[in-house]
Order: C-alpha cells, then sequence, then structure tokens
C-alpha cells in the first residue's frame, strides 16, 4: 500500500514533466522556425510556423483603367498638354512639371490618391478638429502647408531612424514644393503622417494620416512616396537618394544575353518567416534557383544590390510590412517575380501581372506555382526580355524618376486639399505663439530637439 501511495503523485509528476517537457519542446522548435536563419529547417517545421502578420491570403492586383494598358491617344483628356510627351533622357530628373505635363507622362500614378479623395468626401471632408483627435505618437509628425512654405507643427521620434525618416518625408515635400511654378498660389493644407512600417503600428486606419504603404481595407490614410525615395541611409548602411542608385545601377548594366538565367534573391528569413522560407523551399535544388540566407554578421552569402542585376530573375518577397526594396530591384534591367502582395504602395498600381505590358511574375503568396511560372522563361529567355525591358521602360525610365516623385507629392498636396474644409492658421491666440516652425529652421534644430518637437512648447520666439 504504502508503495502504492507513493508511486502515484510520482506518475502524475512525470506525466506533467512529459507535458512540460513537449510543450516547451513544440514553443522552441516553433520560436526556432520563426527565428532562425538557417538555410534549412524541416519541412514539418516550416508548415508549423503561424502566418503572424504576413501570410494572410489577401493580396492586391489592380485591374485599373487608367494605367498602362490604354492606348495612347485614350490619354489625350482635354486637361493634359496637348502634343507634349514624357521623354526619360530629358524629362526624367525635372522636378518642375507642371499638372497637365504630370498628368500626360504619369497616368495611373494618381489612383490611390483619387481613392483617398472620393473616400474621404464621402466621409463629410477633413478639417482641423479630425487632425487634433490623432495623437502624434512616436514615428510621425504633424505639418502644414501656408502660402507655400511648409511648417513642422510636431515631430516625434523614437530614436535616429524615425527621425532620419521624418527629415526625408519632409524634404521630399520641400523639394516638391520648391520645384512648382504655382507655389504661392496653393492651397493651405494641414496634415499628419507617419514613417513606421504599417499603419497598426502607431495609427489606426479610420484616420487620415500620410503613411508609406497600406492593406487594402486601410481605407483613411493616404499613400506617399517611401522614404528611400529620398535617402535610405542609417548608420549602418548607406545606401543614397534612389536616383543615385539607379545612376549606379546604369552605369554597370549589362547586356540581357550576360546575364545568369536564375532567379536570385537574399535575405534574413526570419523577417518574414513564412514567405521567405516558402520560397527558399521552392526554390531548391533547381537549376533556376540561386536563393539563399544572409548572415549579416558573417558577410555569408552576402550580394551587393547592383550585383542583383547580374541575373534574369530577382525575387521580391515582403518583409513584415511592404518592402522597400522593390524599387532598387525594379532599377534592374531583369523580371521581377513576386508573390501577391499584400501592402501596396503608391507606385504598385502600375504593376501588370499579364499581358502584352507584362512588367513582373506574380506567383502565389506561397511560391506553390513558382516553378510553372519560371521554367517556361528560363526556357524562353526572349519572352523574359521583354518584361524586364518592359519593367524598366514602367518603372525605372518613367514612374520611379524624380520627375515622377515630384508629380505624386504635389498631385497628394492638391487631391488632399480637395476635401481639406478648414482654415490654416500660422499664429495660435490660444497660446500667442505661431503654430509651426518653418521647415528651414527645423532642419537647423540640434538633433535632441528634433525627437520630441512641439512648436506650441518651443520658446524660441518669445521675447
Ligand atoms: C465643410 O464644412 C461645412 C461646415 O462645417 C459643411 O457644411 C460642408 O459640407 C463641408 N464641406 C465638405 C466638402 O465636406
Ligand atoms: C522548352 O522549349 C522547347 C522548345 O522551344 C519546348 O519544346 C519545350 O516544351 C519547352 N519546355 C517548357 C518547360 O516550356
Ligand atoms: C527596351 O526596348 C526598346 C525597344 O525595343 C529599346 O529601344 C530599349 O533600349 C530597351 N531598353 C532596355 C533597357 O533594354
Amino acid at each position: 500500500m504504502a508503495a502504492y501511495t507513493l508511486l502515484r503523485p510520482r506518475r502524475g509528476l512525470s506525466l506533467l514533466c512529459i507535458i512540460a517537457t513537449l510543450s516547451f519542446g513544440v514553443i522552441f522548435m516553433l520560436w526556432y522556425g520563426m527565428n532562425s536563419d538557417r538555410d534549412y529547417i524541416h519541412p514539418i517545421l516550416t508548415q508549423l510556423i503561424p502566418a503572424g502578420h504576413c501570410a494572410c491570403q489577401t493580396s492586391t492586383t489592380f485591374q485599373c483603367s487608367t494605367c498602362l494598358s490604354c492606348p495612347e491617344t485614350g490619354l489625350q483628356h482635354d486637361d493634359t498638354a496637348p502634343g507634349w510627351t514624357f521623354e526619360y533622357a530629358r524629362d526624367g530628373r525635372n522636378e518642375a512639371l507642371d499638372q497637365q505635363q504630370c498628368k500626360a507622362a504619369f497616368p495611373g500614378l494618381f489612383e490611390d490618391i483619387a481613392r483617398g479623395g472620393k473616400f474621404w468626401s464621402q466621409h463629410g471632408g477633413l478639417s482641423t478638429a479630425e487632425l487634433d483627435t490623432i495623437p502624434v505618437q512616436l514615428g510621425m509628425a504633424r505639418a502644414f502647408i501656408s502660402n507655400g512654405e511648409l511648417y513642422v507643427v510636431a515631430a516625434r521620434s523614437k530614436g535616429e531612424d524615425h527621425r532620419r525618416k521624418i527629415l526625408g518625408t519632409l524634404s521630399s515635400i520641400h523639394r516638391a514644393l520648391a520645384a512648382d511654378p504655382e507655389r504661392a498660389s496653393r492651397r493651405d493644407i494641414e496634415f499628419v503622417f507617419s514613417v513606421e512600417d504599417k499603419v497598426e503600428d502607431v495609427t489606426n486606419p479610420d484616420w487620415p494620416v500620410w503613411v508609406f504603404s497600406r492593406t487594402p481595407n486601410e481605407e483613411g490614410v493616404w499613400l506617399m512616396p517611401d522614404f528611400s525615395f529620398w535617402a535610405w541611409d542609417n548608420p549602418n548602411n548607406y545606401i543614397g537618394p534612389y536616383d543615385q542608385v539607379v545612376d549606379r545601377i546604369r552605369r554597370l548594366d549589362i547586356p540581357w544575353a550576360e546575364k545568369k538565367p536564375q532567379l536570385v534573391w537574399r535575405g534574413k528569413p526570419s523577417f518574414a518567416p513564412k514567405l521567405r522560407r516558402a520560397l527558399i523551399e521552392a526554390a531548391r535544388g533547381k537549376p533556376w534557383g540561386d536563393v539563399k540566407q544572409v548572415d549579416w554578421s558573417t558577410g555569408e552569402n552576402v550580394l551587393k544590390m547592383e550585383d542583383h542585376c547580374h541575373y534574369m530573375f530577382i525575387a521580391h518577397v515582403e518583409g513584415r510590412s511592404y518592402s522597400a526594396s522593390l524599387k532598387y530591384r525594379q532599377a534592374c534591367n531583369s523580371v521581377i517575380v513576386a508573390h501577391k502582395l499584400q501592402f501596396i504602395q503608391h507606385h504598385h498600381y502600375l504593376l501588370v501581372a499579364d499581358g502584352p505590358n507584362q512588367n513582373y511574375v506574380e506567383v502565389e503568396r506561397d511560391f506553390s506555382d513558382l516553378a510553372d511560372k519560371i521554367e517556361p522563361l528560363v526556357n524562353d529567355t526572349e519572352r523574359a526580355r521583354l518584361i524586364a525591358n518592359n519593367s524598366v521602360t514602367t518603372f525605372r525610365e518613367r514612374y520611379l524618376t524624380s520627375a515622377a516623385k515630384a508629380c505624386y507629392w504635389r498631385s497628394l498636396l492638391d487631391g488632399y486639399a480637395g476635401v481639406w474644409n478648414s482654415t490654416v492658421e500660422q499664429w495660435s491666440e490660444s497660446t500667442q505663439r505661431e503654430r509651426g516652425l518653418r521647415y528651414e529652421s527645423f532642419v537647423l534644430l540640434e538633433t535632441p530637439k528634433m525627437f520630441q518637437f512641439d512648436a506650441a512648447a518651443t520658446q524660441a520666439w518669445q521675447g
């Protein structure tokens, strides 16, 4: 009897132990699957990895009516410049195209602005009262344009990354304004923007915040060109302004016939394990696959951005949100192979997945059709060459030029002004101060003062 009573609790304990060990094991395996950057982890584990934020089934493919597939004549609306057409070599760097020229040069570029305008006119327009309800979180800023000049009301940064992205965004707006021949007669507007990767990181989709990317059901936000068009420079990584990267890549352009007929991808699987591991598995052991995980600490498998252009096919995968690297891949004269994208950026409307204007190859989010889509193109590289040529002429030489970027920014200011239903005051009666600090002065502030900037609390103009 004694032995029996002794055994019972021990059996119970050991069962608990087994359960605990097993669950710890499962949790550890999942953690390992999500965080490992090893080349290979067991397929059962890749199945088990939770989809998390980046493998939901929704994605966006645009069928927009005003885009690339329109016959040229269809674009000649009354309000476009008659007889003027965009020429990359002549106009690509011209940030001062007028409104008619912008419309003629970049049909389809302004889709998301039209969408945002429609959304807010159906929701009663925008006013200062709405903006006042939006908390300016870390990674956000509030600014206004008055008499064509840019003012900063508040700006908050968690660190250097936020500060640089906020400065880059303000600078892009300032530059688009400076090049505008109609600047002095612009309508005044006030707005809030976020430089965080995702809307939900800092704000919510019911507010009219300007963001770098949105998902299809985040309808209140407005899309602006991401920070890397200004420059992707952080202390560990100086890439430079986008147009300078394009110049470097163009200098190294190699003829199509000299490119490797392979699909290249380098990255860290742990940034989006479900998506990225699916790509690694789909390309494993294939003669056309050159897909590898990188180790930044040892430099293993690292491939310079411009060296990606030595391949005919370049894979693009989202990270925890949109991936700003799409535009660099599009600068190569190569075929972009992307899974169905969940996060929309301002130029995504121009992606065409089939037909004569096809400018990229779209595969499922689990890459299950990767081989079926790639193999015919590896076999018939002439077809692939046409897709690459469409990609370069559409993106590098048109919709991603400095001219297009400036047109987009001004169109955003105009579209937003179309639903802006308030005056913008330069002077605050309640605080007896100027409400904003001019951009020209803001960029001269010492760095620590930019981290938590609030014009209403700034003492400089007292006295
Ligand atoms: C602007 O605000 C006024 C008064 O609040 C309102 O009557 C009008 O409908 C608004 N206009 C738009 C375009 O929302
Ligand atoms: C590759 O091309 C050859 C000849 O052009 C054709 O017979 C074959 O079916 C193609 N294979 C694939 C997988 O498309
Ligand atoms: C794309 O094709 C056009 C027409 O064939 C050609 O003029 C142009 O040089 C090509 N662009 C590139 C980057 O190969």
